[in-house]
């Protein structure tokens, strides 16, 4: 396969701060699309916030879920507001592949604190609070397919065995379930994040605008 990525610069250097001197130096062989090809990560931070889309995606994390990283880059892949991670601070950053660096991942210790955030966070309006929905095929849960999802939430999900807890489900408007037609209890909890965050992408978000994409 290819090396991924360019190598040194060549020529004269731009004259744009957005360039990180090192990378035009040693060239950039980061995961990383080539619009943003030897930006610095705050460049690159800002240039995804500037169009950031409205809806926020959280974890919950008791038992140092291996999901996580996957659920983060895959935010950042459709850029989401932010990932918000609930419970234990720390979590394993291995299948992120970095991506946690251009976005923002804020941890809330518990339910309440972050369902506290959730009811405070700015809307596109001016007004403030956001819908808190779990994502889980819990009984009582209504199906994703169908549920007219709002521009603006924050779409929870639970871990590998226990699910959404207690705590999280209190905070809920309303719980999602992912229609199943196997044998098997759930899918895991990655791959329900990057279900529902498409769910809202094929809603909301307007396709062939965004650098990256196949032309
Ligand atoms: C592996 S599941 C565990 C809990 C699951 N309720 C069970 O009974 O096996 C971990 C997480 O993945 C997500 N998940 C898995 N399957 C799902 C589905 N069919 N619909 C919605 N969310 C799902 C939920 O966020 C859930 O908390």
């Amino acid at each position: 396969m290819d090396d991924v990525g360019v190598g040194p610069w060549r020529g004269a250097w731009p004259d744009d701060p957005r360039y990180d001197p090192a990378l035009l130096r040693e060239g950039d062989r980061r995961n990383v699309v080539d619009q943003y090809r030897y930006w610095t990560v705050e460049a690159i931070r800002a240039e995804l916030g500037s169009r950031k889309h409205p809806f926020h995606i959280a974890i919950e994390n008791w038992t140092h879920d291996f999901n996580i990283g996957s659920v983060v880059r895959t935010a950042n892949a459709f850029n989401v507001a932010a990932v918000h991670v609930v419970g234990r601070r720390r979590w394993n950053r291995r299948g992120a592949m970095v991506t946690d660096r251009y976005l923002d991942v804020v941890h809330h210790p518990d339910a309440e604190t972050f369902v506290g955030w959730a009811s405070g966070a700015r809307r596109e309006d001016g007004g403030t609070g956001i819908s808190v929905l779990g994502v889980d095929n819990l009984p009582g849960a209504v199906p994703f397919e169908t549920f007219e999802l709002p521009r603006e939430c924050v779409l929870v999900f639970g871990q590998e065995g226990p699910g959404l807890s207690s705590e999280a489900r209190r905070v809920c408007e309303a719980v999602l379930s992912i229609t199943q037609f196997g044998s098997t209890r759930s899918i895991n909890a990655g791959a329900a994040a990057a279900i529902a965050m498409h769910g809202w992408v094929r809603r909301h978000a307007v396709p062939g605008t965004a650098p990256g994409n196949p032309a």
